[in-house]
């Protein structure tokens, strides 16, 4: 297979533009959005809008019953705690491996996020150690379903039922995750996602929460809105609140992206098991299969990195090498979230209060033992390569066995 390009041999993918565009944008895209922009009306404050018949597709799309979009991501799990009544000083429990605005959502409501570990096995929110965390003012716990692969939710679930908890999942990676043949983001008080342009379902920015539970579906309408009734246009404010609201130039292009969403996950779903079952056999470990997870989203596939598998070298030298052959192996978000510059004292003074800074957790020497470890040898890879076919998925088999049999050549760089 020749030298590694990493020593200055050829790369085994060379094109940019290998694994094709993300996201993918086709003619019913176009025409959804244009129907969008010839019917006028770009905000969603009238009845009848697009927002609305995407929030009624989404919430069967995800067996649930309510459904509300929102302009992101981040903004979806702020209104969920919002609605549940989350306020300054109350403790949110979360895990550190995920994406900064499990946390920030929390803080931006001046509560206090709290670290929790993880299962290693799973890479995902261990229930025993919410279970080890809880205090008097523990409000909600806000798991993540990591890469698209779920937390065991019947054991949080049971913690968070234990201890009267509330239970938001924050299912930005898991579009078409399933747990027992129900979509994942219902289990709780709220799910949560994120359509913004990397996620699986995208409209460049976006995000949206569900519930079965009417009242919070009232209450967080209400406050989505500015405090504001929804198709009772006018200046009459019942609370204090923000505008969280979607365009509907994003709910254009959700109608039609999500009419491809079931095929997508299909497909990413069997090459996935095809490259997990390979890459496996080269010590490139997936996480376990569990007969509750039924249906597999992913955002990205997460792996572990067997370094006895490949003479003992660092999970980062490995990823030097195989990226310089083309292959876009990441490791996640990099670190544990509280390793992050902005849980330093100085910058946590700028957020908190006297009376709250007193109380907050020492984040910046937090050591979370398994998500500590988890980071050091995780491997992730984007869920866009999972849309390829075979043959093109070879060429990530490829370039493992390279590295493989040039392994000596590494040890020496
Ligand atoms: C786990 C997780 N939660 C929340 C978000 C926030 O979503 P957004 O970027 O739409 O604000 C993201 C975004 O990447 C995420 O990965």
């Amino acid at each position: 297979m020749g030298k590694l390009a990493i020593k200055g041999g050829k790369k085994i993918i060379e094109e940019d533009d290998f694994w094709g565009n993300w996201p993918v944008i086709e003619n019913i895209d176009k025409e959804s959005v244009l129907r969008v922009l010839e019917r006028g009306g770009l905000c969603r404050l009238y009845r009848g809008s697009w927002s609305e018949e995407f929030e009624k597709k989404w919430a069967k799309f995800t067996d649930t019953k309510y459904c509300i979009a929102t302009s992101n991501g981040t903004v979806s799990l702020e209104l969920a705690l919002r609605a549940l009544g989350i306020k300054a000083g109350d403790k949110v429990i979360t895990t550190p491996v995920t994406f900064i605005a499990t946390a920030s959502c929390i803080s931006e409501l001046g509560a206090i996020p709290i670290f929790v570990d993880i299962d290693f096995n799973t890479g995902q929110i261990s229930a025993e150690s919410i279970e080890q965390n809880i205090d008097k003012d523990t409000k909600a716990v806000i798991g993540v379903h990591y890469g698209g692969y779920p937390f065991d939710i019947d054991k949080v679930k049971k913690v968070c039922q234990k201890y009267k908890l509330f239970l938001i999942e924050d299912a930005a990676h898991a579009h078409g995750t399933k747990w027992k043949g129900k979509h994942v983001g219902g289990f709780g008080q709220f799910g949560s996602f994120s359509f913004q342009e990397s996620k699986s379902l995208q409209s460049g920015e976006g995000g949206a929460v569900i519930t079965n539970n009417k009242k919070l579906y009232e209450e967080a309408l209400l406050i989505h809105n500015i405090g504001r009734v929804l198709g009772k246009p006018g200046y009459c404010h019942y609370i204090l609140s923000s505008n969280y609201r979607i365009s509907e130039l994003c709910a254009g292009l959700l109608l039609s992206q999500l009419t491809k969403l079931k095929k997508q996950t299909k497909l990413k779903e069997k090459n996935a098991d095809w490259l997990k079952k390979n890459l496996k056999e080269l010590g490139i470990e997936p996480l376990p299969a569990d007969k509750r997870i039924t249906q597999r989203g992913y955002y990205f596939m997460v792996f572990k990195f067997k370094k006895e598998e490949f003479g003992n070298i660092a999970r980062d030298k490995f990823l030097e090498a195989i990226n310089a052959e083309g292959i876009p192996f990441g490791k996640g978000y990099g670190y544990p979230l509280y390793k992050n510059p902005c849980f330093s004292k100085k910058a946590l003074s700028k957020i908190y209060p006297e009376n709250l800074l007193k109380i907050l957790p020492d984040y910046e020497n937090l050591y979370i033992e398994n998500a500590e470890k988890f980071c050091e040898i995780q491997l992730t890879l984007t869920h866009r390569v999972l849309l390829s076919s075979k043959e093109k998925l070879q060429k990530i088999i490829d370039a493992v066995e390279k590295i493989k049999n040039n392994i000596h050549e590494l040890k020496k760089y």
